[in-house]
């Protein structure tokens, strides 16, 4: 019998099925072919799998793939899923089925309305083309599915999940591939994965997403939240929780394309330090390589001999050196990285068998097989023997979608791909035929990111055990937030970038990659100074803080503008004054998957006026951003949600408010408006110094901002900054810091007692009453009294210096 509905015929019915007390297994037979439609992609499959699992309280798994299990799907080594299992009673989701025409949904519990549900939609299984639609309500609030330059809650519009190398082109397929989505209804969170590497389509309308997916299976992951930062740590649970940054990373970065010699490099260094500004990393772009070899240095302009030596000047300074490094090797006899790969034969092969031979900066080049099993071996080995000639601290993996400037081999093997809908046109320049380790580039072309951020991020680690990998990528996928950060991409020095720097920065935290921040000033074309001013007052919020500039540009240092110099100073220091804060969030990103930048529907999910604000957001729970992405403008309008909102400079308080409002804020040039919420503790260095390592040594002071009952509480993490957390055995403090009745309690682990390690200020705002002491009890006690206190009646600030206690027990 042929079902019919809404004139489409359905193709699968289920059959066989089988239950445990935590899966549900079955078979689905075709059972209408679609011979009329999209012949290009090959035959129904005639049997498919279906497996259901129900993984954790939160988390369901749902599997459609051929029953043989020979199709392409993404391996255990390339994202290695959390496999748990746990009782059908213990989850707060309940998942439904119908035989015949086969559909399916997912209901959180007790609730009607389905979170997912494919019932009476299509599925299409060919070789080359899936297809699967879940139903949404009609003004439903979607989030993610990037890589994208665009508004952060998404309009509806045809995605397409395919990693290219683009200058941020708006609403097009980018370097990364993430396809998951948050999804906000009614107040609460859910998310969807389709761990899927293939290129695929994503067209989302008023009441429906469909997947096309041009090959792999169909491994669908809900996540049930139900607030939205359940779903992101629930997402990173699955497919790996974020790395632990080390300290300085959190610092800000100088980049160009153009410090062409070791002096112009040193210039900047110096130019910042004259005008103050703090920096922890100077950064050189291709011009530090020999003719684009990877893994060599200039012999004129940066002899290894000579820069070792700079950058020996550079960390007694503490600071730090990084690098590009592009995947495409220089095809040249005689360049023993390219010798070494042949030797090994861990380069992309063509169909034919030959190394696949693409165009990119060094001229023809071959390309790591990253499922070689002898590739990271290779890179390694290529890491180590060039380490050793520059001790370089973090590198940054380019180009690595990966970008090809000549479309497929430069043989000019024919580029076939079958997809007609979208993805086709978008630069699809390596064909789908070259094969990596067996591996055809059509199914893995957007994991070659992801893999290389793996090898570099292992070869760092087996290179200095001792230290954090620090790794930024431009290509990732589901799951790279384990291995690397990330930037925006080569974004314009224009207005219109800044804004949407926000949008990207956010769904980045979603895709479990917090460590993310645009190009500050821009990549490509001219920044002006209020441009430059705007972009350091919000850079200097980015989770990743560096400026970086295209080749044959005016500069765009900050010390390169007269005002854009002071008012980047003050910003700076204001991050790093925040650092302990920052670090804090970065360590729950670790041990939680806890995203580090909020949007603000993450502190008010109900609150229908935040669901599609992407020109502010939140620095954990506790600081709110508003800035001005706008030319010209002396003020900007911005959202408070509900409770106590404190001037972070002044103290004063700004608003107390039982529902959310919109306020215009002043916004002179040299003012980022910056608003604590009240119940938070903000923990911050003493003060801002030149780099992050001598800001530490300057102690803690504690911002607490007090609620309507007088409550605040907040958290601080100390370690070394820089020693892999699994080897910190014992010498980490994470504090729980709590105010009650007048009363701070740190409690909690104290066992870091390196620099810096002690509580010298406290500075708290919304104080009404005059104190007449302070005391502080450990083991001894400590008393406070009046005439330290310095209280402004005004503003209700408090502030106590000098304090000098250490953060240890005792
Ligand atoms: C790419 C990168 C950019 C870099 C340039 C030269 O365009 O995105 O950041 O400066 O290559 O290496």
């Amino acid at each position: 019998m042929t079902t019919k509905v809404n004139g489409n015929q359905f193709s699968y019915e289920l059959k066989n099925t089988r239950k445990t007390s935590n899966s549900i297994h079955g078979n689905l037979v075709l059972s209408q072919h679609h011979k009329d439609t999209l012949p290009d992609y090959g035959p129904d499959l005639e049997n498919l799998s279906f497996t259901v699992e129900y993984q954790t309280p939160h988390r369901l798994h749902v599997c459609i793939s051929d029953t043989e299990g020979i199709r392409w799907r993404v391996p255990e080594s390339v994202v290695a899923v959390d496999k748990s299992l746990t009782e059908i009673e213990k989850c707060d989701y309940s998942f439904n089925y119908k035989d015949s025409p086969f559909g399916f949904s997912v209901s959180r519990k007790n609730e009607s309305g389905p979170i997912f549900d494919t019932i009476g939609k299509h599925l299409i299984f060919k070789d080359q083309y899936l297809e699967l639609s879940t139903s949404l309500p009609l003004d439903s609030n979607i989030y993610g599915l990037g890589e994208v330059a665009a508004s952060f809650r998404r309009e509806t519009g045809r995605f397409t999940l395919f990693s290219r190398d683009a200058p941020c082109p708006e609403n097009e397929n980018l370097y990364g591939t993430h396809p998951f989505y948050v999804e906000l209804r009614d107040g609460k969170a859910h998310g969807v994965l389709l761990l899927n590497s293939n290129g695929m389509d994503v067209i989302y309308e008023n009441g429906k997403i469909t997947y096309k997916v041009i090959g792999g299976i169909l491994d669908f992951y809900v996540f049930l939240g139900p607030t939205p930062q359940n779903v992101v740590e629930q997402y990173a649970g699955l497919i790996g929780r974020p790395c632990f940054i080390p300290y300085w990373s959190l610092g800000f970065h100088q980049c160009r394309w153009g410090y062409n010699t070791i002096e112009k490099f040193e210039e900047m260094v110096s130019q910042y330090e004259k005008a103050k500004i703090p920096m922890d990393a100077a950064w050189i772009d291709l011009d530090y390589m020999d003719a684009f070899k990877i893994f060599t240095f200039h012999p004129h302009h940066f002899p290894p001999e000579k820069f070792v030596s700079y950058v020996e000047k550079l960390h007694k300074n503490h600071r730090k050196l990084v690098v590009i490094v592009d995947p495409g090797i220089k095809v040249k006899d005689g360049y023993d990285v390219y010798d070494e790969g042949l030797k090994k034969d861990v380069f992309m092969k063509r169909a034919d068998g030959e190394n696949f031979v693409g165009r990119v900066w060094p001229g023809e080049t071959v390309f790591p097989d990253w499922f070689h099993p002898d590739t990271q071996q290779f890179w390694t080995d290529m890491m180590t023997r060039w380490l050793k000639q520059v001790p370089i601290d973090g590198i940054w993996i380019d180009m690595n979608e990966p970008a090809n400037f000549v479309n497929g081999d430069i043989t000019h093997e024919s580029n076939h791909f079958p997809f007609k809908k979208g993805i086709d046109s978008k630069n699809v320049n390596l064909v789908q035929r070259v094969k990596q380790t067996g591996e055809l580039e059509y199914d893995v072309h957007n994991l070659f990111g992801h893999m290389e951020g793996i090898a570099t991020h292992n070869a760092l680690r087996a290179i200095r055990p001792d230290k954090r990998p620090f790794v930024l990528s431009r290509s990732t996928f589901s799951g790279s937030g384990k291995f690397v950060a990330h930037w925006l991409g080569d974004n314009e020095s224009s207005w219109r970038s800044l804004e949407l720097s926000i949008p990207g920065m956010l769904s980045f935290q979603l895709f479990a990659i917090p460590l993310v921040g645009a190009d500050i000033c821009g990549f490509n074309g001219v920044c002006t100074e209020e441009l430059a001013i705007r972009w350091a007052q919000l850079g200097s919020f980015y989770p990743f803080c560096r400026n970086h500039n295209a080749i044959n540009l005016p500069g765009q240092e900050f010390y390169q503008f007269e005002k854009a110099k002071q008012i980047a100073k003050v910003a700076l220091e204001i991050r790093y004054r925040l650092l302990p804060y920052w670090y804090t969030g970065f360590y729950r990103a670790y041990t939680n998957g806890s995203p580090v930048i909020n949007p603000l529907w993450f502190l008010e999910p109900e609150g229908k006026d935040t669901w599609a604000i992407d020109q502010q957001f939140l620095v954990g729970k506790g600081l709110l951003i508003t800035p001005v992405t706008q030319e010209g403008a002396l003020k900007v309008t911005g959202y408070f949600p509900p409770g106590i909102w404190y001037d972070f400079f002044t103290g004063l308080k700004q608003l107390d408010i039982v529902q959310g409002i919109w306020k215009e804020l002043e916004a002179p040039l040299e003012v980022i408006p910056v608003h604590v919420h009240g119940g938070s503790i903000i923990p911050m260095h003493v003060r801002a110094e030149l780099t992050t390592f001598v800001s530490r040594t300057t102690g803690i002071q504690l911002l607490i901002a007090l609620d309507r009952l007088g409550l605040a509480s907040g958290e601080l993490y100390l370690d070394d900054g820089e020693t892999p957390p699994e080897n910190l055995a014992k010498n980490h403090s994470l504090l729980t810091l709590t105010v009650r009745d007048s009363i701070l309690m740190v409690e909690g682990i104290f066992q870091y007692d390196g620099p810096g390690s002690f509580l010298d200020e406290i500075l708290v705002y919304g104080v009404t009453h005059e104190i007449d002491e302070i005391v502080f009890t450990n083991t001894s006690t400590k008393v406070i009294e009046r005439n330290k206190i310095e209280w402004n009646r005004e503003n209700g600030r408090l502030f106590v210096r000098e304090l000098g206690i250490p953060l240890l027990n005792g």
